[in-house]
């Protein structure tokens, strides 16, 4: 298939390499391909810079958002969340209408240091301004509760059983996302939230999964719901 992934991060980066392996043709997006190829400096995580990942992924192809978002079939949204709706617009609206757009964005706020804060919450989510912003879009959340090396190898804990969450206002989109993150990547326990407003929830988990890395001292973890 192919995979429009918006963000060159480190989600955009894992999860790239990890379709590309499984066969789909990838182009990641970014706000000018030039700027990304030429930074030198590790990212915020330590990381090599992109180009350095490039190299090694050659078949990933890199372009701008908008030309990522005219490739996919389906789209990733894997940008920093409190610049998901600027990339989405940059991506441009005609690109993305009528595709299936997984979600997996964070609004940390970064600005007041660390640990980051919630830049939206309670009353709203960035799934849910997505889709608002972008009606003919099919926004589905789903990902971003877990660190980006368990996106693509659930296995690497608890040989897999534990939990990932989505929600989304297309049921139909729901139920094809919820199939391809068996066949990509493995998961065996999603749990359908419902629609796009479950966004709040599991994007306001994030300051417990943040607590929950410091305690820990790895992002090699997850929940595991059981009743
Ligand atoms: N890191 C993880 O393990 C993890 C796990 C779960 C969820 N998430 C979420 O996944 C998303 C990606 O995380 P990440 O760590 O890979 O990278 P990130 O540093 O949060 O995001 C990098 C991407 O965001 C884009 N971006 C930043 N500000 C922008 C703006 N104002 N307008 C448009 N685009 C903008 C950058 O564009 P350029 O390419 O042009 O620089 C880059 O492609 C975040 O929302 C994060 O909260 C991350």
């Amino acid at each position: 298939m192919k995979i429009g992934i918006l963000g060159t991060g480190m989600v955009g980066q894992t999860l790239g390499a990890k379709l590309a392996e499984r066969g789909h043709e990838v182009m990641i997006g970014t706000r000018d391909v030039a700027d990304t190829l030429a930074r030198m400096e590790p990212n915020q995580y330590g990381m090599p810079p992109f180009s350095a990942w490039h190299a090694e992924h050659p078949s990933v192809r890199l372009g701008t958002f908008a030309e990522a978002a005219q490739h996919g079939e389906t789209i990733i949204n894997a940008t920093n969340g409190t610049g998901s709706i600027n990339a989405l617009s940059i991506a441009g609206e005609t690109n993305l209408s009528g595709k299936i757009l997984i979600d997996a964005s964070n609004p940390l706020d970064f600005s007041r240091g660390m640990p980051p804060t919630l830049a939206v919450c309670n009353t709203d989510s960035i799934g849910e301004q997505l889709q608002r912003a972008f009606p003919a879009v099919k926004v589905v959340k789903a990902l971003n509760t877990v660190t980006a090396f368990l996106m693509v190898d659930p296995a690497l804990v608890n040989n897999g059983d534990h939990t990932l969450f989505i929600c989304g206002n297309d049921g139909a989109a729901r139920t094809q996302v919820n199939t391809w993150l068996g066949e990509w990547f493995g998961w065996r326990d999603v749990i359908d939230l419902g629609d796009i407003t479950s966004a709040r929830g599991t994007e306001m988990y994030l300051p417990i999964w943040l607590r929950l890395w410091g305690a820990l001292g790895t992002g090699m973890f997850n929940v595991k719901i059981v009743k």
